[in-house]
């Protein structure tokens, strides 16, 4: 195919060489054409002789340029012939080697039910199902394709038996497109509070608009990337580059969502660490890339999280784009079936991300149970791998009946689940609001060509209520505080009058100059100011103004951004403070030196963003390239900080970040007192930071990730590949176990600062460790228990053709996707080749049994507490952290110490409390590849440290 066009291309080429020739290179040449075109003969001799003039003319001309055309034509085929023999020779290493489908085969896809939490929803929903057609089946399973209904999902309904079209929506940090919604602070802001009720209030408020909007089923919380590479492009959707952490800000997120009736999802399953390659095409590559890890790794770090969630009750999960083990994530049997369905007992729907499923047949088998958008084969283009294929599929016997019907029992079981059944709390409509129009009126299915009348598809419903209290919350408690010396909290009439005069008595004495009157700030930075507006860039896709989010999916329409300068002009008093604004990041302080010299204090703001891989802006494609601030962010910070007050003025440096970012720069400038990691704060990013700065919120956030000296500091495996090294690109997962912090831990690499750090106003002491033991050591964790339900069963016997023929009179959408066929006489059962594996039924997981696992691994173990008291002079809230030491295990490897408990308590001064932690089986084990369950080490002591940071760790205790 490849070569066809090629030679096609090489055809046109060489005419037009010959045609253009003509005009070109020869005078007489361009005359004799002339004269042809436009001189009428007068007579035939003359005719005749002007003929053959211009025949010779021509002979002469090709004899000339053959010998010019040869040797092109000579050279294009010898390159042609030399590039397809490299091409031939990459394709065939690079294609035949690793061959698809290194995964280990995972069947029969279990069935949905065995849960007591969901047994009355699995009984309700077998009631339903039993009723349905086989097209109303496949409509539950298949979206009706890319824009073809209000949100970016929606699957069909099933009319007869009350079943609904599901809305499907992102994101993780808000209801993506949507008017008069909240702009929550993103994943990354969240976990680096560290403070469970706050992720617990911002899902439920998100559940909130969500369900006002009309959504059944929200896309997030995100907590895959886990962040192994500092430089992924979505590691700000999730929670922070640890399993723990992630899991449980995963976990608390769903409960809250779902405490809403809105269905969650938790994505993307699994391992899509990176944006570069992550599905096929978009990077002009014919595959996505494979993320190649081995079992344990695996377990204790990636699906880790995605464990806590569905111990949670989540609805849904979302397979990735990515292959693991080169097996696309949506048709890899040993994922879905195995790990997700069997070992986490998961109870609701696994979902494609979109476009991420590659097989029908194949991934129908392998776990997925509904794919999205419904288009399947290319983007938009209303050709399902499922739809009318997968009524063929179960009509001709491929896909068996009752893997059909699990996956729509799962689907109505979810909805069940949620009570979303009660139409007071969701309508059977459509969503009130278009993802793809922001007029009032629009059409019902946008993406279809097919003439459609206008209806009201944007009711503009205010859904906001008081959450911006919790955006701002969220954003003010995840400001991490990396430096402060003396200079924060400031007021709002700059220094509070004892410490203004002390300033400018050594100021006086260092420079000999007496500053007087108001207390001058200069503001600098385009990360200050609003720029063009928080919506300037589709899909937030870009990096001007200040920075309150990342761009993609996981983005929404900001209602306002609350830009720092906004915040700051109000609440500095004018009557003691005067401001001077730079919004730039090339201020011409030359030009302002006499204002430049006499400030006291400067604030300076710089940002780094990032976003998902289908758009890019200036070099970030996704992935970021470097750890690096932005659009000269350290220039700027370095100028400021040599210019402030000619060299004297104090300076702050505030950071947007959808990550780490290098502060080697200017971290340890002299006049660099203080150091804000503000996160990505969302709508309320101003008010927040203004809540930190003047001490009315006490800084509390702690890093959710390292931040290295550089980024090769973060090893190999922190490494994003950006050009690829095959044809399905792959990425070994080699350094297991050892990222971020435990990278850093492991070869003893002193970072800028530690995953966990983060300062405050106050100082916090800790004392009095004690470890209760609740369970004895054992290794193996209970038996697996027997299914406490039984899942639905209904006959197998594969339905009547009928059932998928087009109804009569039916008025088909172009493009819209239907379980229908026109025809079915073509369709016989017959004997299908499956993929390897697939008769013979893998042995149940002994880590399995209920949802979120054996029960056993989330029995509490061991619990330490520790009494925290606030020491210092004000109060504020102190994060204790648990790392866990494993005891010595021949022949196992262990991190140094492992992230195990966390909690946030607010203080009052000189008040102490105590903080339990409590360890579950889970906490306690590591993965054991050759008994394929969580093995305890159950000789030797496991040590507990506890402390402010994975590097303050101040007491020791033993188990
Ligand atoms: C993203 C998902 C998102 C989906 C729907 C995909 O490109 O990877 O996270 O939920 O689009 O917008």
């Amino acid at each position: 195919m490849a070569q066809d066009q090629s030679k096609q291309g090489l055809l046109r080429e060489t005419d037009g060489l010959s045609e253009d020739g003509i005009g070109l290179d020869s005078d007489s040449d361009i005359a004799a054409t002339r004269n042809l075109d436009r001189e009428p003969p007068t007579s035939g001799h003359v005719l005749h002789a002007q003929m053959k003039r211009q025949q010779w003319d021509f002979i002469r001309f090709l004899g000339r340029r053959s010998r010019c055309c040869i040797a092109t034509v000579s050279t294009i085929i010898v390159l042609w012939i030399l590039l397809s023999a490299a091409g031939a020779f990459f394709y065939k290493k690079y294609q035949e080697e690793p061959s698809y489908g290194q995964s280990p085969p995972w069947y029969p896809s279990p069935k949905g039910g065995i849960a007591k939490s969901w047994a009355v929803s699995y009984e309700k929903a077998a009631k339903m199902v039993e009723k349905m057609t086989l097209a109303e089946k496949v409509n539950i399973t298949t979206g009706t394709g890319w824009q073809m209904g209000l949100a970016v999902g929606t699957n069909g309904p099933a009319v007869h038996v009350g079943f609904p079209q599901l809305q499907l929506q992102d994101g993780p940090l808000g209801v993506r497109f949507a008017d008069n919604i909240t702009a929550f602070p993103a994943g990354i802001t969240v976990g680096a509070t560290w403070n469970r009720q706050l992720m617990y209030a911002r899902g439920k408020a998100h559940g909130i608009e969500a369900r006002g909007k009309g959504i059944n089923v929200l896309l997030g919380p995100c907590v895959g990337p886990l962040g192994r590479m500092p430089a992924g492009g979505r590691n700000w959707e999730g929670f922070g580059a640890d399993p723990y952490l992630q899991g449980v800000a995963g976990a608390e997120t769903v409960k809250g969502i779902q405490s809403e009736g809105v269905m969650a999802t938790i994505k993307h399953f699994v391992a899509n660490e990176q944006e570069h390659f992550r599905q096929p095409w978009e990077w002009g590559l014919p595959h996505a890339i494979s993320s190649n890890i081995d079992d344990r790794t695996l377990h204790e770090l990636y699906v880790w999280p995605f464990a806590d969630a569905v111990k949670a009750g989540v609805a849904a999960a979302m397979c990735s784009y990515n292959m693991v083990n080169n097996s696309y994530s949506c048709g890899n049997s040993k994922l879905l079936n195995g790990i997700l369905k069997d070992e986490l007992g998961f109870q609701g729907f696994v979902m494609s991300d979109w476009l991420a499923q590659h097989s029908g047949v194949g991934s129908a088998l392998a776990g997925l149970d509904m794919t999205m958008p419904g288009d399947g084969v290319g983007w938009a283009n209303g050709e399902s791998l499922w739809g009318p294929q997968l009524s063929r599929a179960v009509l001709n016997g491929s896909v068996p009946v009752n893997r059909l019907n699990d996956m729509v029992t799962r689907i109505v079981a979810a909805w069940y689940q949620l009570g979303q059944d009660d139409e007071t709390k969701f309508p059977r409509q459509p969503p009130n609001f278009s993802s793809w129009t922001d007029d009032r009126m629009g059409v019902l299915a946008p993406g279809s060509p097919s003439p459609q009348d206008k209806v009201v598809v944007n009711q503009f419903v205010d859904v906001q209520a008081n959450h911006s209290v919790i955006a701002r919350e969220v954003a003010a408690e995840g400001t991490v505080l990396l430096k402060n010396e003396g200079l924060l909290p400031i007021t709002r009439q700059g220094l509070d009058a004892s410490k203004l005069e002390v300033r400018r008595r050594d100021l006086e004495k260092l420079t000999g100059k007496r500053h007087s009157g108001k207390f001058k700030i200069g503001v600098f930075g385009e990360d200050a100011g609003p720029g063009n507006g928080p919506n300037h860039c589709k899909d937030r896709a870009c990096n001007q103004g200040t920075l309150g989010s990342g761009w993609g999916s996981g983005a929404v329409e900001f209602p306002y951004l609350v830009s720092p300068i906004e915040a700051l002009r109000k609440q500095f008093d004018s009557s003691k403070v005067e401001v001077h604004e730079y919004l730039t990041n090339k201020p011409s302080l030359n030009d302002d030196k006499t204002i430049v010299d006499d400030l006291e204090l400067c604030i300076v703001f710089a940002n780094a963003d990032s976003g998902e891989g289908f758009v890019k802006w200036e070099n970030v494609r996704g992935d970021r390239p470097d750890l690096n601030l932005q659009r000269g962010g350290d220039d700027l910070i370095v100028n400021v900080a040599s210019k402030c007050g000619s060299g004297s003025g104090d300076v702050i440096v505030v950071i947007h970040a959808v990550g780490p970012v290098l502060m080697e720069k200017w971290i340890e400038l002299p006049n660099v007192k203080a150091v804000l990691l503000a996160n990505l704060p969302g709508q309320e990013s101003g008010n927040a930071l203004a809540d930190v700065l003047f001490g009315d919120t006490n800084p509390s956030g702690h890093l959710p990730y390292t931040i290295g000296k550089s980024l090769s500091e973060y090893g190999p495996g922190g490494q994003v590949l950006y050009l690829p090294n095959g044809v399905v690109p792959q990425q070994d997962f080699s350094e297991g176990l050892y990222i971020d912090y435990r990278y850093f831990d492991k070869h003893n690499i002193d970072p800028r600062f530690e995953f966990g750090f983060g300062l405050s106003y106050t100082t916090f002491n800790l004392s009095n460790l004690q470890v209760a033991s609740h369970r004895h050591k054992s290794p193996l964790p209970a038996p697996r228990p027997s299914p406490a339900a039984n899942p639905p069963s209904y006959p197998t016997t594969i339905p009547p053709k009928s059932e998928v023929l087009f109804p009569t009179g039916f008025r088909a959408l172009e493009k819209y996707i239907y379980p229908y066929l026109s025809s079915v006489d073509d369709i016989e059962p017959g004997q299908y080749p499956y993929p390897d594996g697939y008769d013979t039924a893998q042995p149940l997981s002994g880590a399995g049994g209920d949802e979120g696992g054996n029960p056993d691994l989330w029995a509490i173990y061991v619990t330490v507490t520790v009494d925290v008291k606030n020491d210092g002079p004000v109060a504020g809230a102190a994060v204790p952290q648990l790392y866990l030491e494993y005891p010595a295990k021949e022949g196992v490897e262990f991190p140094i110490r492992v992230l195990r408990g966390f909690d946030k308590l607010y203080l009052a001064p000189g008040e102490s409390q105590t903080v339990h932690f409590s360890l579950t089986r889970r906490d306690l084990s590591y993965w054991d590849v050759a008994e394929q369950n969580w093995v305890m080490v159950a000789e030797g002591q496991y040590r507990f440290k506890v402390g402010f940071s994975s590097r303050d760790l101040l007491l020791t205790g033993t188990w």
